[in-house]
């Protein structure tokens, strides 16, 4: 039998592992309190997204932290106002070849689209919307969201063809978001205890009403015209076109990759470049577009960019072909940004531009650049390769603080007022914009963390093979999982000795989609989504599961586990460590 990728929690769950973990070790998804964000109430970080606001610019860019209801909670926690939900599309049962993550120098990888059917990507979007406005107003996490966490936005992200987007399917998810009643509905009496207040609660229905069209994997350029109409008209969408770095054309990409910043590893097709959108084409397409959306009430906007199609020369993940994200992207989505500014004068809503057309953005944004990049006027930034990396949702804290002190040294209190204030400074100094400065920056002197030099880092190894029980016991694991699989658990006192180690490490099988990026990070030699207990809730998923595997059965309030057949002789070490000292951090699990 076909082992399904990911069995989402239910909310039931969900919440009682929230409720739980932060009454024993005021954790959410082992995200420590310390990097729950609390805006400072003098300062205000909010943009406007097609005329939505948002009260922070930045959030998880369409991919691994957008698919699990989980994982948009726990970037909402961490600062995250405006998600891009996880691609959406008709084929919803694709086999996705594994590992698919690499992330260790600059980001690569092979993930498709959602891994879950189409009605489960509507309830794990409906369950993390449903559980930010609990969080937001449940009374134990007040102290450390402040009084007032902002609006927030989820954007609808659909690929990749136009009779899929067309497809009953396709269509009843972006209708459902746009109105979710019913499905709330459903999935109020899940809410347990501490929550139960919140079963009468009136939930705003309306979810999303944008959309991010995704243009790799094969759309067409004659189709993403079709596409975007068919959004706008059909479902009265605000529609932004997800642009590939391939508009720059290949002798452009080729020569900033290989000479400018020497990424002699990246191996360049031209017939990716053929295949795709050129950038005379965009610029029309993108000038139809907008009046379009204009002639129909709506906005239409462009994102820079998607991830770069390679050959997969590493051969670290399987498949020909890889994706390519993080660090050079960045260079090459803001020279992409700068081209179709100078060629599109007036029509997009940047500093100094004065049209009407959002910019998004996800291309290597990280700590480092976060405060150059919303200083372009771009929004929302989001981002994908950097969350991937050691400390996971919790970077996101330091992003905003980065953005917070950016707005006070300038002696502004808004973005919006820090923003103008940088673009009159770039021009003073001889630029169009803050966008040109940046874009003579990243490719002059601040070049250096752009380069194959400036990435080369590997993750730290050391000489050990990783066991069960005992480990270096760094937390990379928790950190770099997207779908907050992995988790730790103190040694029970009398254990410790015995197993090695103050912390122990467990993950949840029906969370881990085998992508490979805590074996990445791990610094020990071992995949430790293999070796370390892997608890399964789901019952048909263990009685399948291949090897080393612990059934979690709740009978009451009370839970007991069943070990696989060879695996008996662990089991009592594992009751302990699931029963030791801040508990087992799930109940009310739902089988
Ligand atoms: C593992 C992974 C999966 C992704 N899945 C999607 C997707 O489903 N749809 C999409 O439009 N972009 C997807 N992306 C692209 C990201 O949304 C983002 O545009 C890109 O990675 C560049 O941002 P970054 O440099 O911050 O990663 C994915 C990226 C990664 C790394
Ligand atoms: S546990 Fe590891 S392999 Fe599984 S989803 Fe998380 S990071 Fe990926
Ligand atoms: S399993 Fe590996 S990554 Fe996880 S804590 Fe242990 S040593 Fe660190």
């Amino acid at each position: 039998m076909k082992q399904p990728a990911l069995t989402p929690m239910s909310l039931t769950a969900i919440l009682g592992r929230i409720a739980n973990e932060w009454e024993t070790r005021g954790r959410i998804f082992d995200l420590p309190s310390a990097r729950i964000w609390q805006p400072d109430p003098d300062i205000d970080l909010s943009v406007t997204f097609a005329g939505r606001p948002a009260a922070t610019p930045i959030g998880p860019a369409a991919g691994p932290h957008t698919q699990l209801a989980q994982n948009i909670v726990i970037a909402w926690l961490g600062g995250a106002r405006i998600f891009e939900l996880k691609t959406v599309q008709v084929l919803d049962d694709l086999d996705i070849a594994r590992p698919c993550i690499d992330a260790q120098t600059i980001g690569y990888n092979i993930e498709w689209s959602q891994e879950l059917s189409v009605p489960e990507s509507i309830d794990e979007y409906v369950k993390a919307w449903m559980i930010i406005e609990i969080l937001k107003r449940w009374e134990p996490l007040s102290g450390h969201l402040g009084t007032d966490t902002g609006p927030h936005i989820f954007d609808m992200s659909v690929g990749y063809d136009l009779a899929g987007i067309r497809s009953p399917k396709v269509a009843s998810f972006i209708e459902t978001l746009k109105d979710a009643s019913e499905r709330i509905d459903v999935l109020r009496p899940q809410i347990p205890e501490p929550f139960t207040a919140f079963q009468d609660f009136e939930f705003p229905t309306r979810i999303a009403d944008t959309v991010t069209l995704s243009t790799m994997h094969g759309c067409p350029p004659d189709e993403i015209d079709s596409i975007a109409r068919h959004l706008t008209d059909d479902h009265d969408l605000d529609v932004v076109v997800k642009l590939n770095p391939t508009l720059l054309g290949f002798d452009a990409v080729d020569s900033l990759l290989h000479e400018t910043l020497g990424y002699d590893d990246i191996s360049l097709s031209q017939r990716t470049f053929d295949d795709d959108l050129q950038f005379d084409r965009a610029v029309g397409l993108i000038t139809d577009l907008r009046s379009h959306a204009d002639s129909m009430g709506r906005s239409f906007g462009v994102k820079l960019t998607n991830t770069l199609e390679v050959n997969n020369v590493r051969g670290w993940m399987p498949e020909d072909r890889m994706y390519m994200s993080g660090a050079p992207l960045h260079v090459l989505a803001c020279s992409i940004l700068d081209r179709l500014v100078t060629v599109l004068p007036g029509a997009f809503d940047l500093p100094g531009q004065g049209g009407t057309s959002p910019v998004t953005f996800s291309a290597g944004v990280t700590r480092s650049n976060v405060v150059d990049t919303v200083a372009m006027g771009v929004a929302p930034v989001t981002m994908s390769t950097d969350l991937l990396k050691t400390g996971g949702y919790g970077r996101l804290k330091p992003m905003l603080k980065a953005l917070t002190a950016a707005v006070v040294a300038s002696g502004a209190s808004t973005l919006q007022e820090w923003r103008d204030a940088s673009y009159r400074d770039a021009v003073e100094a001889g630029h169009r914009d803050w966008l040109q400065q940046h874009v003579a920056n990243i490719t002059g002197e601040g070049i250096g963390p752009y380069t194959m030099e400036g990435n080369a880092k590997l993750p730290r190894r050391v000489d050990a093979k990783l066991q069960m029980w005992g480990c270096t016991a760094c937390n990379l694991c928790v950190t770099v999982c997207p779908n907050g699989a992995f988790m730790k658990l103190p040694s029970p006192s009398g254990l410790a000795d015995e197993i090695g180690g103050r912390w122990q490490y467990l993950v949840v099988v029906d969370l881990c989609n085998e992508c490979g990026n805590c074996m990445t990070f791990c610094p020990e030699e071992g995949d430790p989504a293999q070796i370390k207990p892997k608890l399964y809730l789901d019952e048909s998923r263990f009685d399948n599961a291949p090897g080393q595997a612990f059934h979690l059965v709740r009978s009451g309030s009370d839970v007991s586990v069943t070990a696989a057949d060879g695996w008996d002789d662990q089991l009592g070490t594992l009751v302990e460590v699931l029963a030791g000292d801040q508990g087992l951090p799930i109940r009310g699990i739902d089988l």
